[in-house]
C-alpha cells in the first residue's frame, strides 16, 4: 500500500512501531522493518550514547531496511545526554526520528542537515501545527485511548484525527487504540497516512519483554487501563495492577498536593522489572485501551501481513461494494 508515509519512509506498509520505554529494542525495531513497517529503538531506554550507538549496530546487523530512533523529551531532575543521543543518530546514519515529549525544535537543525526526516508523535492539533512550524516532516497523532502519554486534554481519534487532517499540510500517521486492518482504513478514511501502535506489537513473539507482560495484554479488556498522573500534568495510560491501586489512592488522598516524591515507589524505575523479570505488580507500566483488541501472541510479520490482508479485503470486500 503506497501512502506519503511509505514514500516518504522508504517502507512497504504504512505501519510505524511507537517507541517504547523498555521494549524499543533492536529485537522489535528491526522485525518491525523486516515486516515492511518501521521498527523504532528507544533512545532513553539505551541509557547512553555509547549503549545506543551499540544497539544501532544491532539493528543494523538485523535488518537492511530502514528503522527509527525515538528520542522522548521529558521533564526530568537529572536530563539525558540529549547532544550526546543525537550525535549517535546522526554518525551512525539513522535515517528517521521520532521525537516525542516537548518542543524538539532545539535539536533539529543537526537531525536535519544530515538529512534525516523527523515524525513527532503529540496529542494536539495545536502541537501538531507547531510540529509542522519548526520543519518535522510527519506527526504520529496520539489520541486519548492511547497507552503511554495522551496528554491533557482528552480528545480520541474520531475527532482528533479529522481535525488534524484539516488543519495539517504534511502527512500523519493515527496513533492510539490501533490494532488491525480495520483500524487501518478507519484512520485512512479519517485523514491519516498510515497507524502508530505501541501496545499490540509488544503482544508479538518478537518482541524482546517477559511473556507475562504479553499475557497480561492478551487477557485485559478495553476497560482494564487507568489514567494516572492526571494532578502532576503528567498523564498516563497504564494496565490496572495492585501498584496502580495503591498510587491512585493516594491521589484521592492527597488531591492537588500530591508530588511526585508521594508516588516515587510506583513509578520510578519499575520498567526493567516488568518488562524483562515479568513482576508485573512492581509499578505502573504504560498500556492502550486497545488491550481489548489484543486476543493472541503472533510473530510481528503474521501480525503485519494479517492487517495489510485485512485492509485489503475491507476496500475489495466492502469499499468497492458500496462505492
Ligand atoms: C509500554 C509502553 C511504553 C511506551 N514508552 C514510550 C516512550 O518511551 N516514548 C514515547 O514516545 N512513547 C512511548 N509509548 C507510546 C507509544 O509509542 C505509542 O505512541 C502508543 O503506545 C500508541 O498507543 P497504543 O498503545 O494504543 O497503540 C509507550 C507505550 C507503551 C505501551
Amino acid at each position: 500500500m503506497k501512502t506519503k508515509i511509505t514514500e516518504l519512509f522508504g517502507i512497504e506498509h504504512p505501519i510505524i512501531q511507537g517507541g517504547m520505554h523498555h521494549v524499543g529494542f533492536a529485537e522489535l525495531a528491526a522485525a518491525v522493518s523486516n515486516a515492511g513497517g518501521l521498527g523504532t529503538i528507544t533512545g532513553l531506554t539505551q541509557g547512553t550514547p555509547e549503549k545506543l550507538a551499540n544497539e544501532i549496530d544491532k539493528c543494523k546487523s538485523m535488518t537492511d531496511k530502514p528503522f527509527a530512533v525515538n528520542l522522548t523529551f521529558l521533564p526530568s531532575l537529572t536530563p539525558p545526554d540529549y547532544p550526546g543521543l543525537v550525535d549517535v543518530i546522526v554518525e551512525k546514519d539513522v535515517p528517521i526520528v521520532e521525537t516525542a515529549g516537548r518542543n524538539p525544535a532545539e535539536y533539529l537543525p543537526k537531525l536535519k542537515d544530515a538529512g534525516i526526516k523527523i515524525i513527532h508523535k503529540c496529542t494536539s492539533v495545536r502541537h501538531s501545527l507547531k510540529a509542522q512550524s519548526i520543519g518535522c516532516d510527519a506527526v504520529s497523532v496520539d489520541g486519548f485511548e492511547c497507552g503511554g502519554h495522551p496528554g491533557e486534554d482528552d480528545i480520541p481519534n474520531f475527532i482528533l484525527l479529522p481535525r488534524a487532517a484539516d488543519e495539517l499540510e504534511i502527512p500523519f500517521v493515527a496513533s492510539g487504540g490501533m490494532a488491525d486492518g480495520r483500524s487501518l482504513i478507519a484512520a485512512m478514511a479519517l485523514g491519516a497516512e498510515g497507524m502508530n501502535m505501541g501496545t499490540r506489537f509488544i503482544a508479538t513473539e518478537d518482541a524482546p519483554v517477559h511473556q507475562n507482560v504479553k499475557e497480561a495484554i492478551v487477557n485485559a479488556s478495553e476497560l482494564d487501563t487507568r489514567l494516572i498522573m492526571r494532578s502532576l500534568t503528567n498523564t498516563e495510560r497504564v494496565l490496572n495492577n495492585s501498584a496502580v491501586e495503591r498510587l491512585m489512592e493516594k491521589e484521592k488522598a492527597l488531591g492537588e498536593n500530591l508530588t511526585f516524591a508521594d508516588i516515587v515507589d510506583e513509578v520510578a524505575g519499575v520498567y526493567p522489572k516488568i518488562m524483562h523479570e515479568g513482576t508485573m505488580e512492581a509499578g505502573a507500566w504504560s498500556c492502550g485501551m486497545v488491550a481489548g483488541l489484543v486476543n493472541d501472541i503472533p510473530t510481528v510479520e503474521e501480525l503485519i501481513n494479517r492487517i495489510m490482508s485485512e485492509a485489503n479485503n475491507i476496500i475489495d470486500q466492502k469499499l468497492k461494494v458500496l462505492a
